[in-house]
């Protein structure tokens, strides 16, 4: 058996197969060194300076595009890291379509580019149907960028349906996949061009590192400009968290698996309950994505959930600071649960309802996390 036939998940425990050739070693070594000595003649090698591309991140991206079933991935120091380069390809007088709801970090760099750059941006509402198709315009729009499931409402994307709108107006589509890692959703087949994940989150898994990863369909002329913004910007990612990276990766589909499925029994425990005016979750089969997901995660709905609390703001405040088991802190992906008020993190331009809680669920016993909430909301 090649490498090439290998399930994700044993490519995943394997960290992409990896045997050292001289040492034998089964993890890839950390290689911390900056610069690259030339040959004889003065030639380079493969690798010149770190900035432009060092081997243990080469080792991450190498596994990464296996993933994505991409030509080539690349991986940075942040997710934002990773979105700017992509949105640095876009020239000025351009018109980009997003979700009006989306990572409230890459709304605030697309208000940005359509201040300073010319770039007229067209915010579409991801909950509801035939939004995306109107915001776009054939001919002129040249970048269509949407979450899989948007953040933190979890209003589910049919991608494959984004993907042709964007081919036939001639944009670009950008998934940003970070709800959805690889294990369960792989944009790329689904039609998109270039998905993006930011690593800090499912990949990385542990909250103990940043990073982000583009990886594409083709390596063309953009993402030729891609790599070129990577090493212009210095958003390369360094090789320690490359390697942390890479080992976090390695229990990926495990951890999801177990992630998921306590979102989904946390989920239908509360919908319903007094005092909850409702749970966002695309796993429920009430939920107005549910099919659309189902048919493109394969039936797995990820481990990022909402509560609406009834009393609204303050109320919801109130829960994030009573329980002892979620930690209320940001972020999400990790093997911790963590609970955030959203609308408080993101200030006064989002768009998320005041009432809302968006939970990050980890691999802790599912009814030790419902009796954590139930007490926080007694
Ligand atoms: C959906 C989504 N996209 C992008 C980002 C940005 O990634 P990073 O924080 O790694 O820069 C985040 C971070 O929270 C996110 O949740």
């Amino acid at each position: 058996m090649t490498s090439n036939d290998l399930s994700l998940d044993t490519l995943l425990a394997q960290a992409g197969h990896f045997v050292d050739g001289e040492t034998g070693a089964v993890v890839p070594p950390i290689h911390s060194a900056t610069t690259y000595a030339r040959n004889d003649r003065y030639e380079a090698a493969d690798y010149i300076y770190s900035r432009n591309a060092n081997p243990t991140g080469a080792q991450v991206e190498h596994v990464l595009a296996r993933l994505e079933g991409a030509e080539e991935a690349l991986a940075f120091s942040s997710g934002m890291a990773a979105i700017s380069a992509f949105f640095d390809t876009v020239g000025s007088g351009a018109h980009v379509v997003a979700p009006r709801v989306m990572y409230h970090g890459a709304a605030e760099l697309l208000r940005r580019l359509a201040e300073r750059h010319d770039v007229e941006v067209g915010f579409f509402d991801p909950s509801q149907p035939g939004a995306l198709d109107a915001a776009v315009r054939p001919g002129r729009t040249s970048v269509v960028w949407v979450e899989t499931c948007v953040n933190p409402t979890w209003d589910v994307i049919d991608i494959r349906a984004a993907a042709g709108t964007a081919r036939r107006s001639g944009a670009v589509l950008g998934v940003d996949a970070t709800a959805t890692p690889p294990v369960t959703l792989r944009a790329l087949e689904l039609g998109a061009d270039i998905v993006f994940h930011s690593a800090t989150k499912y990949l990385g898994g542990h909250s103990d590192l940043l990073a982000g990863v583009l990886a594409t369909r083709r390596a063309d002329e953009r993402w030729e400009e891609i790599k070129a913004a990577r090493t212009r910007m210095g958003g390369v990612l360094g090789a320690f968290e490359a390697w942390l990276l890479l080992r976090g990766m390695r229990t990926l589909h495990l951890r999801y698996e177990r992630q998921a499925a306590n979102a989904l029994a946390i989920a239908r425990h509360f919908e319903g309950r007094p005092g909850i005016e409702a749970v966002l979750y695309p796993g429920l089969e009430s939920h107005p994505g549910h099919e659309i997901a189902k048919r493109q995660t394969g039936g797995s709905f990820g481990a990022m959930l909402s509560l609406l609390v009834e009393g609204g703001a303050e109320a919801a405040k109130r829960v994030a600071t009573r329980t002892r088991l979620f930690v209320p802190a940001t972020s999400l992906g990790g093997v911790e649960s963590l609970i955030e008020h959203r609308a408080s993190v993101e200030g006064p331009l989002s768009a998320v309802p005041a009432n809302l809680l968006r939970l990050s669920i980890g691999i802790e016993r599912a009814d030790e996390l419902i009796a954590d909430l139930e007490q926080a909301l007694a």
